[in-house]
């Protein structure tokens, strides 16, 4: 037996990932040792970690319910990460219950713990696939099967929308800092468009 017996398949409990750190920064349990060790270290390097993680979910649900009232109805929200609380799909039902949500993430743990989840609901789902390849995002039959996309899409990241698309806030640094932002008070960004 080893040490870590209820491991998904592709998952390497001696190393950390990012989207368990990530988890277990949230309070999250789908995180191993060499995960909170990492995180641990993080912390003491950076204390208002832990804030910052939790300002970005509220940003990330406060965003999708704005997204949601402007009648958009179709959400792939990419780099999706772990289930955690106050998830797209349960941040725009509050506003509109018939929003359907694709989940993007290249993670085997998020295919091992969100996956089955989110087949359970015949409204959402979740692509495995690495955001680098949009035709494997957007190609995948489940997004098909939810998703209405006009022919021709591209998905570049980090963002080109369908109806409607998430994408994770991290990935939306200014191209040139300094001009953006003297104070430094802002490194990242979010953008939402919309397909007319
Ligand atoms: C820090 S988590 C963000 C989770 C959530 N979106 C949030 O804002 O709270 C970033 C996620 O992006 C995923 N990710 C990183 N690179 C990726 C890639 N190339 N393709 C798909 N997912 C990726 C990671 O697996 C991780 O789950």
């Amino acid at each position: 037996m080893t040490a870590f017996p209820d491991v998904p398949p592709g998952v390497d409990p001696t190393r950390p990932s990012p989207v368990r750190v990530h988890d277990y920064f949230l309070g999250g349990t789908h995180n191993y040792p060499v995960d909170r060790e990492a995180a641990e270290r993080l912390k003491a390097t950076v204390p208002d970690i832990v804030d910052a993680m939790l300002a970005n979910r509220g940003f990330h649900g406060r965003a999708a319910r704005w997204i949601a009232r402007q009648g958009v109805r179709q959400f792939i929200d990419i780099g999706a990460g772990l289930p955690t609380r106050n998830n797209t799909h349960e941040a725009v039902r509050r506003v509109l219950p018939e929003a359907r949500v694709v989940y993007v993430d290249h993670d085997p743990m998020v295919a091992a713990y969100s996956g089955p989840l989110l087949a359970a609901d015949g409204t959402t789902t979740l692509v495995t696939a690495d955001w680098r390849d949009p035709g494997a995002v957007l190609g995948d039959p489940g997004l098909r099967r939810l998703i209405d996309l006009a022919d021709g899409l591209e998905l570049v990241p980090p963002y080109t929308g369908a109806d409607g698309v998430m994408t994770y806030a991290g990935l939306w640094g200014a191209e040139d800092i300094e001009a953006a932002d003297t104070e430094g008070s802002r490194g990242i960004y979010c953008g939402v468009a919309r397909r007319p």
